[in-house]
């Protein structure tokens, strides 16, 4: 059976929903560079193993890099599964799971990569806002689209609200996608992914603007 290393930094609500579509043997290990990441404990609880990497106690980057790379590799992953993991990964990472790595980013991408995407999109007097599935690549936020969900911005929206609208479609695009990838179901064709058919419309994944 192929599985996957899930990467989490803090909450583990991505992670969570994993867990709660039934990939949890899928799952050979959830690491965290947080040494308190509540996620860890999610996962402890569904009988998960759990391993830290303090990003805190190396000097440098590519020396974080390297030991995550190792521990990683440790369980042999077909996939690695970024799920709310908040460092960035440098080549020395990403190229060690070129092609088997993705992450879920809150924000249409390309619009708003990087950090505070929901403030910016409010900021940007955006109508849609969203999230984003997709191969990781060593430059941030910029591979391969899998899968996105769009939900309306509302005049009224604060940052939480709009977060929310957009976690709640995290929760429900993360594990198909992830489950895709066991199967090896996805085809990359230069940027462009295409996703199993039989997964179209229910899960092309747009959410309708209300009426
Ligand atoms: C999610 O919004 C994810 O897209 C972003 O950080 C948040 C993590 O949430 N990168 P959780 O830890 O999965 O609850």
């Amino acid at each position: 059976m192929n599985r996957c290393v899930v990467l989490i930094s803090g909450r583990g609500s991505n992670m969570e929903a994993l867990l709660k579509a039934g990939l949890s043997t899928q799952i050979a290990a959830v690491i965290s560079n947080v040494p308190t990441a509540k996620g860890l404990d999610i996962a402890m609880a569904h009988g998960v193993a759990t391993d830290v990497v303090d990003h805190k106690a190396f000097p440098s980057r590519e020396a974080f890099d390297r030991e995550l790379a190792e521990r990683v590799g440790c369980y042999q992953p077909s996939l690695v599964v970024l799920a709310g993991f908040m460092r960035i990964l440098g080549a020395g990472f990403t190229d060690a799971f070129a092609g088997r790595m993705i992450n879920i980013h809150p924000s249409l991408l390309p619009a708003f990569p990087g950090t505070h995407t929901h403030r910016r999109a409010l900021e940007e007097g955006a109508k849609v806002h969203g999230c984003t599935v997709h191969f990781v690549t060593p430059e941030l936020d910029r591979g391969p689209i899998i899968a996105q969900a769009a939900v309306p911005v509302l005049d009224d929206d604060t940052e939480s609200s709009l977060a929310a609208r957009v976690l709640a479609q995290e929760h429900r695009i993360l594990p198909p996608v992830v489950r895709w990838c066991l199967e090896d179901r996805l085809q990359l064709d230069g940027l462009r992914v295409r996703t199993p058919s039989s997964s179209a419309p229910d899960q092309c994944l747009l959410s309708p603007l209300p009426g």
